[in-house]
Formats: structure tokens, C-alpha cells, sequence
């Protein structure tokens, strides 16, 4: 769907980088995360968003307004690609006639009524890709990968599978968004990071969700995968008096996933149990879990 992705270089860090991704619609994860970010002293030169403002929650035109005058970096995912071209589905990737794909013609359908001219000039303009460099690294932002933005990577993925996508980019840090778990995974000198969704519990039984905060250190740079409370009650009143799939809305309540379609086999084990802040260093050569 993507053709060449346009990126843009957004030049050096020396402070700590705060990443998030998959607002979904979800007002008061998002206004939840903007506070967090006041309370860390991270301006919005310092937040990036990895795509994705809208999806499953009542709130596309608040949140794609919110994140559109906040004026941090940000992507497109391939639901602000779809919403820019008035399509009439979200392109998540999905297989067709899965209980994800039936889910998304109502929450894309609210999401597109939502969207205003403006907002999808807006959306139309947003770079595919983003670099950057932090400490001495060079980091690549992509959606869902480097060659698809609606590919899902996950933690259990293969090396080989993560060498291949590394090649594509040029670039010794991927941070992708898209497939809705945080993690840091190292790959020989490379890592792949994910923030984790903000509008989305984790599957992991908590009505918590995730952002996360890149430092340099003397040590390395630390990826600290970190959860956010919010008002989820309040969110998901507004889904359902929207009309939006009781599936999702109770899953912020529940944090767990209508279906787990999109997972691989290690991933849906995992799902139910709480997962824990975690921080990782990536030093020059080896990358320790604290
Ligand atoms: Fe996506």
C-alpha cells in the first residue's frame, strides 16, 4: 500500500525522548499521557508518535486535533493513510472476514465520519518515516515496518525475520508502532523497540496501557517501557454510547483483547498475565535487563 515512504530526519537528541503510539481514539489515555509528559519536563520536540491517533475509540476528531496542535513528530499510520484518502477501510491488516476485520468497518466508519478536511490535509502531509540520532545511534521510526506499514512485528519473531527488516533501513534502532505490545528486543547490535499502544490495554489483564521513554545514560541508551492509568470508565462510556463494539469497550475495563487473531502462538501464552515496567540499557555490546 505504501509506495517510497517519505521520511524526514528530525535531527539529534541529547535528552531523554518520550514515544508513543496508537492514540486510537482514546481522549483520555492520550490527555493522561500529555500530563505525564509535563510531569517528566518532556516538551513536545521530545515526544514522537508512531501513527495510528484514531481506531477503536469514540474520539478520533478530539484526539487527531489534539495531537495535530500539540506539533510533537509524528507519523502516519495506515489509518491516518486511509483517513487521508477517504477510504472506506482502515488497512490494518487483518485477515478478511476475521472478528478484528468485522470489528473495524464500525470503529473505521465512526473514525472517517469524525475526520474533517483539514484534519485529513493534515494527515496527508505526515512523513512515513522519521530519523533521528540519540547518544551515537541512528534510529528509524516506521509504522509497522520498514517496508509495510500495516506489517505486525512481534517480540517472538526470529532473528532472520528482524535481520531482514533491519537491511530495509539503514538504521541500528527500528521503533515501530502498529502491533500493540511493548517491548525492546536486541538483535546482534540492533534493537527493535515498540512503545506499546496508548489507547489499548496490553492483553495483559490490566486496564493499564503504554508508553515508553528512551534515555542516553553513560552506561547506553535505556528503553524504559512504562504503563499509564487513566480514566478508562470515561472512555469507554463514550464507546458505547457511540454505538462502537462492546468488545473493545470492555476491554479497556478488562485490558484484555476481543480476539487474539493477530498474535503468534508465544504472545497469546502470554496474554492475561500483568506485564511489568521494564527498562533495558543498549550498551555497545550487550544489552542488560535491570
Ligand atoms: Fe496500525
Amino acid at each position: 500500500m505504501m509506495n517510497t515512504p517519505k521520511s524526514t530526519d528530525i535531527g539529534a537528541f541529547t535528552a531523554p525522548v518520550l514515544v508513543f503510539g496508537g492514540v486510537y481514539g482514546n481522549l483520555e489515555a492520550f490527555e493522561a499521557l500529555t500530563a505525564q509528559a509535563d510531569t517528566l519536563g518532556i516538551p513536545a520536540e521530545r515526544m514522537i508518535h508512531t501513527g495510528d491517533v484514531s481506531a477503536y475509540c469514540a474520539d478520533t476528531f478530539e484526539c487527531a486535533s489534539k495531537l495535530k496542535d500539540l506539533g510533537c513528530h509524528a507519523i502516519r499510520g495506515n489509518v491516518e493513510e486511509q483517513l487521508a484518502e477517504e477510504a472506506d477501510n482502515c488497512a490494518c491488516g487483518f485477515d478478511e472476514g476475521s472478528e478484528c476485520d468485522l470489528l473495524a468497518m464500525r470503529w473505521y466508519a465512526l473514525a472517517n465520519a469524525q475526520t474533517t478536511p483539514e484534519l485529513r490535509r493534515w494527515m496527508a502531509a505526515m512523513p512515513d518515516h522519521l530519523t533521528f540520532t540519540l547518544g551515537s545511534r541512528r534510529f528509524r521510526v516506521v509504522h509497522g515496518s520498514p517496508r509495510l506499514v500495516n506489517e505486525f512485528v512481534f517480540a517472538s519473531q526470529p532473528d532472520d525475520e528482524f535481520h531482514a527488516l533491519f537491511d530495509l533501513a539503514n538504521a541500528e534502532c527500528i521503533i515501530a508502532g502498529h502491533s500493540g505490545l511493548p517491548f525492546t528486543r536486541r538483535i546482534g547490535d540492533r534493537v527493535w523497540h515498540n512503545s506499546g499502544a496508548l489507547g489499548l490495554p496490553a492483553n495483559d489483564a490490566t486496564p493499564r496501557v503504554w508508553y515508553s521513554l528512551l534515555s542516553p545514560t553513560d552506561e547506553g541508551i535505556e528503553f524504559s517501557c512504562r504503563p499509564l492509568s487513566y480514566d478508562h470508565t470515561a472512555a469507554a462510556a463514550k464507546m458505547r454510547a457511540a454505538g462502537l463494539p462492546h468488545g473493545y469497550s470492555e476491554g479497556l475495563a478488562s485490558g484484555l483483547w476481543p480476539n487474539t487473531d493477530i498474535l503468534p502462538q508465544p504472545e497469546t501464552d502470554a496474554g492475561g498475565s500483568a506485564l511489568q515496567p521494564k527498562s533495558v540499557v543498549w550498551r555497545q555490546f550487550s544489552l542488560a535487563a535491570e
